[in-house]
């Protein structure tokens, strides 16, 4: 028999297995100064790319100081106590009203964090004779909360509509058998790569099966659709969409999310899902100061536009010089390269150190190996000026990736360190 822990001392997991050469750098960076288009790593000035404050409301001083007065009038700690037991107020209830309203929906019900509500509202939704069917390319929470489901589970292939419709036949099998429901996942905006999920199709099916629809629009809310209303909107489907969810963590540039769906879902799930029953409520702060934000997402249409005018700029210049942007049709800007983990490695390096650019890099496993993602997120505070510099700085990574010279870099790099 093992010790447990030698185990985990020995092999530290996919990705901690790079803590060394990566940690402070790739992972776990530290971004300095105010959340903005420019901030601080490494004592150095860059142009951030990598954060999902897509309308620019993480600084805006209106936001701020609404969250500093609600800080004061109520701490950080209130309401004590999970909503059922003694964490429950008006504003918590005023949020869900309004935010069922803004999304055309009976009834909306807060959890505290994406990740976790979702994990938790998918246990809730399906018992063991249920099956589940999900799209292939699903963040980590739908992913997760699959995980915790006793019964029957099939995905489809990512935003393939024959793959799925393949799959809901399969599914329609085991639930006659079971006597049990089906429940489809996608998501409004797949995060990496930024295409849309196949909303339209996915509702269209239901004219032939019988499946409820849940969405993770994480990426989508406070970007698509009118005012920001999300990907359902955008694509005019709301209406099929049973159980819709989004986080609080990107265009609200908070935390805390929420589910919204009929009334007798929403009421069901207040009173079934785990993770907010047995969980401290929203702290108060949160739920004003989302208040706030979802107020300025139905009156100033200005930052979405703002918004949208940095996304164009963007990829349209990156198109123009050639740069393959996959099939995003949303803010998410991924540029496809070509190249190993080391060299992509030396590309960051040099792009953040050199030509003052922070973004995000996806590599192996996340994608098939031999590719890389540097992936963009434009906000409502980046300029014109930074998307010129960042294009330019791009082209001239490009050429040295083409030539060769982050190979060589990564390679002496490794030598130096053999060496030690
Ligand atoms: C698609 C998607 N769903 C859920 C989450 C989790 O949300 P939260 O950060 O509120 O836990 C994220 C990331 O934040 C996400 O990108």
């Amino acid at each position: 028999m093992k010790d447990l822990f030698e185990r985990i001392v020995n092999d530290k997991g996919p990705l901690g297995k790079w803590a060394e050469q990566a940690e402070g750098y790739y992972v776990f960076p530290k971004l300095e100064g105010n959340i903005s288009n420019r901030m601080t790593f490494n004592g150095k000035n860059v142009i951030t790319w990598s954060i999902n404050d897509y309308l620019g409301l993480a600084n805006h001083p209106e936001v701020r100081k609404v969250d500093a007065e609600a800080g004061v009038q109520y701490g950080l700690a209130y309401p004590m106590g999970a909503r059922m037991m003694s964490g429950h107020t008006k504003y918590h209830e005023q949020l869900e009203k309004e935010l069922a309203e803004f999304e055309n929906k009976e009834a909306a019900y807060l959890v505290n964090f994406g990740y976790q509500g979702m994990v938790s509202a998918i246990d809730a939704l399906v018992t063991k004779n249920d099956v589940i069917v999900y799209d292939m390319d699903a963040h980590a929470c739908i992913i997760d909360g699959v995980r915790l489901h006793p019964g029957k589970r099939f995905t489809f292939q990512h935003n393939n509509i024959e793959s799925l419709e393949k799959n809901i036949q399969r599914a329609t099998k085991v639930a006659e058998e079971t006597n049990g429901g089906i429940l489809v996942i996608s998501e409004g905006v797949f995060g990496m790569r930024g295409d849309q999920g196949k909303l339209k199709e996915i509702v269209a099916l239901k004219e032939k099966y019988n499946f409820r629809l849940l969405v993770d629009d994480a990426h989508g809310f406070g970007t698509l659709g009118e005012d920001g209303k999300g990907t359902g909107f955008e694509q005019g489907v709301q209406d099929g969409i049973d159980v819709y969810f989004a986080t609080f963590a990107k265009s609200m540039a908070g935390f805390g999310a929420f589910f919204a769906a009929d009334k007798e879902i929403v009421q069901y799930l207040k009173y079934n899902m785990r993770s907010q029953m047995f969980a401290k409520s929203l702290p108060m702060p949160m739920v004003i100061g989302a208040l706030k934000r979802l107020d300025m997402l139905r009156t100033m249409p200005e930052l979405k536009e703002k918004l949208w005018e940095n996304v164009h700029a963007l990829q349209n210049g990156l198109k123009d010089q050639g740069f393959n942007i996959g099939k995003t049709n949303t803010c998410v800007t991924p540029v496809f390269l070509e190249g190993d983990i080391p060299e992509a490695m030396a590309m960051v390096n040099d792009l953040r150190e050199n030509y003052g650019i922070f973004c995000s890099i996806v590599v192996y496993p996340v994608i098939p190996k031999g590719l890389i993602i540097l992936r963009l997120i434009p906000t409502a505070t980046h300029n014109l000026e930074d998307v010129k510099v960042t294009i330019e700085a791009f082209s001239a990574i490009r050429s040295k990736l083409e030539a060769g010279i982050y190979k060589r870099i990564a390679a002496s790099m490794m030598e130096q360190k053999t060496k030690v």
